[in-house]
């Protein structure tokens, strides 16, 4: 049996293709749901839009401080694992639900997967960091999504034999859903908005908006593009960033702030937006691979290879700086390669759980 341990908005996207094929293949599968994400739109919506199977367990953890957190994923995980005794754990990203999940796996002598290892943004203050760190280091097998993550695993020592570049399954999740986004949404129309004359930005991240100077640089670099370009900048605000933005008592004026929306909403929001900002890891993927410039809120990325094909730059979150990386991927040429993968990375998993 494979136990697929997931908790968050992007682990239900990036493990969607995984599951799939598991439900293609009929295999002996179980998914665990720590509950570490629990709002309708942050959960439940990916699963019906998605047509994913629903998790047969599912821990109700909740938000908390990270120990909080994590102890309960702990405790939840391990005695569902103890009853299952599946032959594989998956994990996959770099969550508390990760770490946690992956680290009541092997403590059991259970085998664990980690679906995008090696990234690293070599920023220790990140909990993100922590995470995938751990994750790497107590996996069996290492999904690495490119050669720079299988480079970086090497460097710390990870033995060749464990590590498998299969690609990243956001690749998959884009491809598969991509038409069927076209087809059932019709977010921009409802929206009021035209395709290529709009900015999206997504920004949630705990060292960007728990720190007031820097959640107030990025919202005042917002409206700085919102002036000079004189298009809409939509917003679809993650709960934490909600919850930031109403105790700093920021002004928002000229920000489109939005409810956040479904995935199949999201891909036609941003493969038809004219720029996006963001400090999301998922979201530099998808604008790479859809073909939309990028503009990353952060002061690093774990993901490189998106600067490297030139889809993506930082931005950092001062207003000048993020005006000035605007201006920069205004001009992009486009036309980058994707570097990810194939689309393909789901089925290649699923088979190394399987040899
Ligand atoms: C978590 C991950 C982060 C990832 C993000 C994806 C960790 C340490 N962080 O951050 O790496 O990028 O998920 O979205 O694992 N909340 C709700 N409803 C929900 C979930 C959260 O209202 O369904 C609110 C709560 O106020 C909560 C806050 O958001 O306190 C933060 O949630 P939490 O799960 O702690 O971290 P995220 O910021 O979501
Ligand atoms: N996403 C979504 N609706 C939104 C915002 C984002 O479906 O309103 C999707 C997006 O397409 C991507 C994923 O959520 O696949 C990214 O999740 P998030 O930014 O929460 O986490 P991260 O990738 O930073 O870990």
């Amino acid at each position: 049996m494979i136990a697929i341990i997931l908790g968050t908005r992007p682990e239900i996207i990036k493990m969607s293709p995984v599951i799939r094929e598991c439900v293609r293949r009929k295999l002996d599968f179980t998914m665990i749901h720590t509950g570490q994400h629990y709002s309708y739109e942050m959960d439940e919506t990916f699963f019906q839009q998605l047509e994913l199977p629903r998790p047969e367990n599912n821990l109700d953890v909740g938000s908390g401080t990270h120990a909080e957190q994590t102890a309960k994923i702990l405790r939840g995980i391990e005695r569902i694992l103890v009853e299952k005794r599946p032959k594989i754990a998956l994990v996959q990203g770099d969550t508390n639900t990760v770490m946690a999940g992956a680290l009541a796996a092997t403590k059991l002598h259970i085998k664990v997967g980690h679906v995008e290892a090696g990234l690293r943004s070599f920023d220790r203050s990140m909990p993100e960091e922590i995470n995938r760190i751990v994750a790497d280091h107590i996996s069996d097998i290492l999904f690495a999504p490119t050669e720079v993550s299988r480079r970086y695993l090497l460097q710390e020592g990870i033995p060749l034999e464990r590590i498998h570049v299969v690609g990243n399954t956001i690749v998959d999740s884009v491809h598969q859903n991509l038409e069927i986004s076209t087809k059932r949404s019709d977010i921009l129309s409802e929206m009021g908005l035209n395709a290529g004359e709009y900015f999206l930005v997504t920004a949630h991240r705990s060292e960007n908006v728990d720190v007031k100077e820097r959640f107030k640089g990025i919202i005042d670099g917002l409206k700085l593009i919102n002036d000079e370009y004189e298009m809409p900048v939509i917003y679809p605000i993650h709960p934490r960033a909600k919850k930031f933005l109403e105790l700093f008592r920021i002004d928002t004026t000229g920000i489109h702030i939005v409810p956040p929306v479904g995935f199949l909403q999201f891909l036609q929001l941003e493969s038809s937006a004219r720029m996006v900002l963001t400090d999301s890891g998922g979201v530099q993927e998808e604008t790479c691979i859809l073909g939309t410039p990028c503009v990353t809120l952060r002061d690093n990325t774990e993901r490189p290879e998106t600067i490297d094909v030139g889809s993506n730059m930082l931005g950092h979150v001062r207003p000048d700086t993020i005006m000035k990386a605007t201006r920069m991927m205004m001009d992009a040429e486009g036309g980058w390669e994707n570097p990810f993968g194939d689309g393909r990375a789901g089925a290649r998993i699923v088979h190394l759980c399987r040899s």
